[in-house]
C-alpha cells in the first residue's frame, strides 16, 4: 500500500510535503530504480542537488516511476561555483537537461559561501528565473538571519524555505523562530542527526518506549511535530516507509523537554559564516 504523506503550506501559495527523500543513498543507475521506488512507494518531495552529480538519475527515477511530473515537487540547488550573475541561469539550464524537465519545484542556494558575496546576485537571478516560469518556489539553504536579512533588503523577498543543518542535537531554536516568524518553512537536512546521534542516546529510547515507536520515529516526529519540513535519506527500502511513518503519534510537552536536553547548540552546527561550499 503506497504511503499518504501530508503536506504545508508555503508563503508564496505552494505546498510542500513534510516529509521527503534525500537522495544521496545511491549513485547512478542503482539510485534511478531505488528512487522510481520510493516515489511510487508515495515520496513526492526529491531533495537533489547540482553539487551531488546526480541530477541525471533523479530525472531518470521520475521517468521510471511512472508517476506524473505535475505530481512532484523536484528540488535542487545552486553549486557555489554557480553563484552570481549569468551563472545561476547557465547552472538552472544545466540542471533542467540533466533533470529531463522543463522546470524546478523548489530552487535553494545550496550555501551562502559568504566571502565571495555573491549571494544577493544570485537571488535576484533566481526571481527572474520564477517569474519566467523555470521555477516555481524559490529558496536557500544554510542561511543564518543576517544572511537572509541581505536577501530581503534587496528584493523585498523572503524565501519559501530555508534548509537547516536540524536534528534534536542541533535544534537551531533562535534561527527557526526567526524563520517561522517571516513563515519561512524550516527543512531539515542530515535529521536522523548523524554523528550527533541522537538516534543513540537514552532520552529518545525512553520517548520511543513510550510511544511504541522506533527512535528514528521519534528524532524526526520532532521536526514535523514543530512545522518542520525533514529529507530523511536511506539506501534501505524498509526504512522509507517508517521515515514517512509520523503521523500515528504525537510528542506530548514532557517528550519535548526530555528531547530539548539533546540540543548541543547552535556552535555545534556547521558555521555558514565560515563554512562554504563549491
Ligand atoms: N543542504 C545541505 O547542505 C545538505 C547537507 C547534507 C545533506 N543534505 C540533504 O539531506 C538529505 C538527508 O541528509 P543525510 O543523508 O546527510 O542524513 P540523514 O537522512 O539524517 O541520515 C542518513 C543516514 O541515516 C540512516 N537511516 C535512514 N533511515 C534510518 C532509520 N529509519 N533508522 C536508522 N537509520 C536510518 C541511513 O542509513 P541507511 O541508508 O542504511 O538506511 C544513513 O546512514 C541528503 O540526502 C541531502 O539531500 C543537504
Amino acid at each position: 500500500m503506497s504511503i499518504q504523506i501530508p503536506d504545508i503550506p508555503l508563503h508564496d501559495g505552494g505546498r510542500i510535503p513534510v516529509v521527503g527523500t534525500g537522495t544521496l543513498f545511491a549513485k547512478g543507475n542503482q539510485l534511478a530504480d531505488r528512487l522510481a521506488e520510493a516515489v511510487r512507494l508515495g515520496y513526492r518531495l526529491l531533495d537533489s542537488a547540482a553539487q551531488y552529480a546526480n541530477e541525471g538519475s533523479v530525472g531518470e527515477a521520475i521517468r521510471r516511476s511512472g508517476v506524473p511530473r505535475e505530481e512532484i515537487v523536484l528540488a535542487t540547488k545552486v553549486a557555489g561555483m554557480d553563484q552570481g550573475r549569468g551563472h545561476t541561469r547557465a547552472g538552472l539550464v544545466q540542471s533542467l537537461r540533466k533533470l529531463n524537465t522543463d522546470y524546478v519545484d523548489l530552487l535553494l542556494i545550496h550555501w551562502p559561501n559568504p566571502s565571495r558575496g555573491l549571494a544577493v546576485e544570485t537571488w535576484m537571478e533566481m526571481l527572474a528565473l520564477q517569474a519566467e516560469g523555470l521555477v516555481k518556489h524559490v529558496g536557500v539553504s544554510n542561511f543564518v538571519q543576517h544572511q537572509l536579512e541581505e536577501l530581503h533588503a534587496a528584493s523585498g523577498v523572503w524565501p519559501v524555505v530555508d534548509q537547516i543543518q536540524l536534528s534534536p542535537a542541533l535544534a537551531r531554536t533562535e534561527l527557526r523562530a526567526y524563520l517561522a516568524e517571516r513563515g519561512i518553512v524550516a527543512q531539515g537536512w542530515r535529521p536522523l542527526g548523524g554523528a550527533e546521534n541522537p538516534m543513540g542516546q537514552i532520552v529518545t529510547g525512553k520517548v520511543a518506549r513510550r510511544h511504541g515507536v522506533e527512535v528514528s520515529q521519534v528524532v524526526l516526529r520532532w521536526a514535523v511535530q514543530q512545522c518542520a519540513v525533514v529529507i530523511p535519506s536511506s539506501g534501505n527500502p524498509k526504512r522509507w516507509r517508517l521515515n514517512a511513518d509520523l503521523f500515528g503519534f504525537e510528542l506530548t510537552d514532557a517528550d519535548m523537554a526530555d528531547l530539548a536536553t539533546l540540543d548541543l547548540g547552535e556552535a555545534a552546527a556547521w558555521d555558514s559564516r565560515l563554512h562554504e561550499e563549491w
